[in-house]
């Protein structure tokens, strides 16, 4: 991965679970850093994590943003650009799962869902294009198993991780005569707070969501964060230089079991 040293990126949602990961492993292959998340004191957590691997004060920058708001994407770039002067990864990590039946989904949880895991990515996106076609860079998204498989409980996060994968494709397309290139990971189930909100500490829910047939993965255990971030920064690298509008899963196999699941009694959450 030595073709990411100095290279500067944005990570969205790097104040926590992937997001962090991503932020601490790309610190140890000297890229200059963006991490950005809605949590400041998660940022600034990482910003000091990525310090101790040697970078300085000078290479990276924690930045308090919503994405879903148009002020806070355009301050993540000015921010960046004041900086470096520069960006040549964007990372569209940050987004949240909200779980229920389509049949039943609240209006409120499809417009948070839609609002930060797919329309704030497009236009954090186009703020970035600009910047990026200047540098040749590249763009990860984080889509997910669901992106093409349907599973009763994903609901309308399945909607928008499969809309990320179409903007995935599309904007590789866009980009292709840039030399921008556009690509995603989609991981399995990994164990980030990602699932607070769901599982809200219930140790039977959980033990029945990571044993339920719908979240088997045929390796016989889950993918860890840093795993999911081993994918992010081979494609953000010149290893994948002639990858685009491509996917990588980090999910066991998972999506080789295809329509093979069973209908999960995950009890609903209308977080
Ligand atoms: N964990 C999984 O099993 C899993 C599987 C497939 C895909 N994903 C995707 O990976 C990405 C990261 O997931 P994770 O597991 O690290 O989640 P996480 O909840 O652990 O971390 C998400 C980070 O995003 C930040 N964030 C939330 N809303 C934000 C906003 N409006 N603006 C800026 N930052 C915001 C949070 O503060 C947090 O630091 C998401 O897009 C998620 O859909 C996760």
């Amino acid at each position: 991965m030595e073709s990411l040293r100095d290279k500067v990126t944005i990570i969205t949602g790097g104040g926590g679970g992937f997001g962090r990961v991503t932020a601490l492993l790309f610190a140890k292959y000297g890229a200059k850093l963006v991490i950005a998340d809605i949590n400041l004191n998660g940022a600034e957590a990482v910003l000091e994590e990525c310090k101790k691997t040697g970078l300085t004060g000078d290479d990276v920058l924690a930045v308090e943003a919503n994405i879903t708001n148009e002020d806070s994407r355009k301050k993540i770039i000015d921010e960046c650009i004041s900086k470096f002067g520069r960006l040549d990864i964007l990372i569209n990590n940050a987004g949240i799962g909200r779980f229920a039946m389509l049949s039943q989904t609240p209006e409120d949880m499809y417009d948070a869902t839609m609002d930060l895991n797919v329309k704030a990515q497009l236009y954090l996106t186009q703020l970035a294009i600009p910047h990026l076609k200047a540098t040749k860079g590249n763009i990860v998204n984080l889509a997910s198993i669901v992106s093409e498989e349907a599973m009763p409980v994903s609901g309308v996060y399945g909607i928008s991780k499969a809309a990320v994968a179409m903007f995935t494709k599309t904007m590789a397309l866009e980009m292709a005569q840039f030399g921008v290139r556009v690509n995603e990971v989609r991981p399995g189930v990994v164990m980030t707070n990602f699932y607070d909100k769901f599982l809200q500490g219930d140790a039977e829910k959980l033990q029945k969501f990571t044993t339920s047939q719908n979240m088997t993965h045929p390796i016989g255990r889950l993918p860890t964060p840093e795993e999911v971030a081993n994918a992010i920064a081979f494609l953000a690298s010149d290893l994948a230089s002639c990858t685009t509008g491509d996917s990588i899963y980090v999910d066991g196999g998972r999506h080789c079991v295809g329509s093979g699941f069973a209908y999960s009694n995950i009890s609903q959450s209308k977080q």
